[in-house]
């Protein structure tokens, strides 16, 4: 029976399982020279066969759901943040966040509303040349703005990585909303996508921010000048977030 794709998962050792709408999964490996399915090592690749028809053998044999439902990444929850992919009708809550000055003393400054208009129509791009992207975050108690938060590609130190970014309005700051979303983004980016590694700099007058990044397993790796500023660093990898270090506060 025809079964569409409601997403992927790793299994335990790092081959892909599509994850069918009637509840059984099926391995989707790339094995040249015998099986070539190279869209599925990339999350961009995933993203664009979720909803193809997949013969399910299992239906066929009557056999019971063994897969969790899938959530997508597009939205997510924590345990007091809700987070949902970048929209054109968040451009006003986004001009918030960019014209406060103490927000964005790190970030480069404030943003002109065209500026921020720019980044909207690039933050959507990114989700539908990647497969995932940046979030608008609420707070999940009352559903009012709180922030960003998420994954970006982005150029810097000569490489491409994918950076771990967040962002919060003043009124959030301090009750460890930062950590939250970015051990939620970990999780994401590793086990749901499947990343080898992820990245996380800022000025290294930034001290909360570098304290984020610590308390969910970056380390530093190296000062690098980032858009004319000297910016610290940190690096986490897959294997270094399946080892533990993902997630536990370090000492300061
Ligand atoms: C940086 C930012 C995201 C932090 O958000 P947050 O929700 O307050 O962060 P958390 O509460 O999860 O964690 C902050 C940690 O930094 C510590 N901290 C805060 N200010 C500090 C300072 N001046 N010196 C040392 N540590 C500091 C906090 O005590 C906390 O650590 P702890 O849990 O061990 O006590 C937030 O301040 C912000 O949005 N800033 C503006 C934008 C920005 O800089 N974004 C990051 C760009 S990389």
């Amino acid at each position: 029976m025809e079964q569409p794709i409601t997403g992927f998962r790793l299994d335990e050792v790092d081959d892909w399982v599509a994850v069918l709408a009637c509840g059984h999964g099926q391995h989707v490996r790339h094995e040249p020279p015998l099986t070539f399915r190279p869209w599925v090592l990339t999350p961009a690749g995933r993203q664009a066969k979720i909803g193809w028809m997949l013969n399910c053998v299992r239906c066929d044999r009557g056999e019971p759901p063994t897969e969790k439902p899938m959530e997508s990444i597009e939205t997510l929850t924590t345990e007091r943040l809700t987070a949902e992919r970048f929209r054109p009708d968040h451009y006003d809550l986004l001009c918030r966040l960019h014209r406060d000055p103490v927000v964005m003393a790190t970030l480069g400054g404030v943003r002109s509303d065209e500026t921020t208009r720019q980044n909207l129509q690039d933050y959507i791009a990114h989700w539908e040349t990647h497969g995932f992207g940046l979030w608008l975050l609420r707070d999940r108690a009352s559903g009012e703005f709180a922030g960003r938060a998420g994954l970006k590609g982005i150029e810097i130190g000569g490489h491409w990585e994918i950076e771990v970014g967040y962002t919060f309005l003043q009124p959030y700051w301090g009750r460890g909303l930062a950590t939250e979303i970015a051990a939620a983004t970990l999780e994401v980016g590793f086990e749901r996508l499947g990343l080898e590694e992820l990245v996380c700099f800022t000025l290294p007058t930034n001290l909360a921010s570098k304290r984020v990044m610590e308390k969910v397993g970056f380390v530093f790796e190296r000062e690098v000048m980032h858009t004319g500023e000297a910016t610290i660093l940190h690096r986490l990898t897959l294997d270094e977030y399946r080892q533990g270090r993902g997630g536990q506060p370090t000492d300061r």
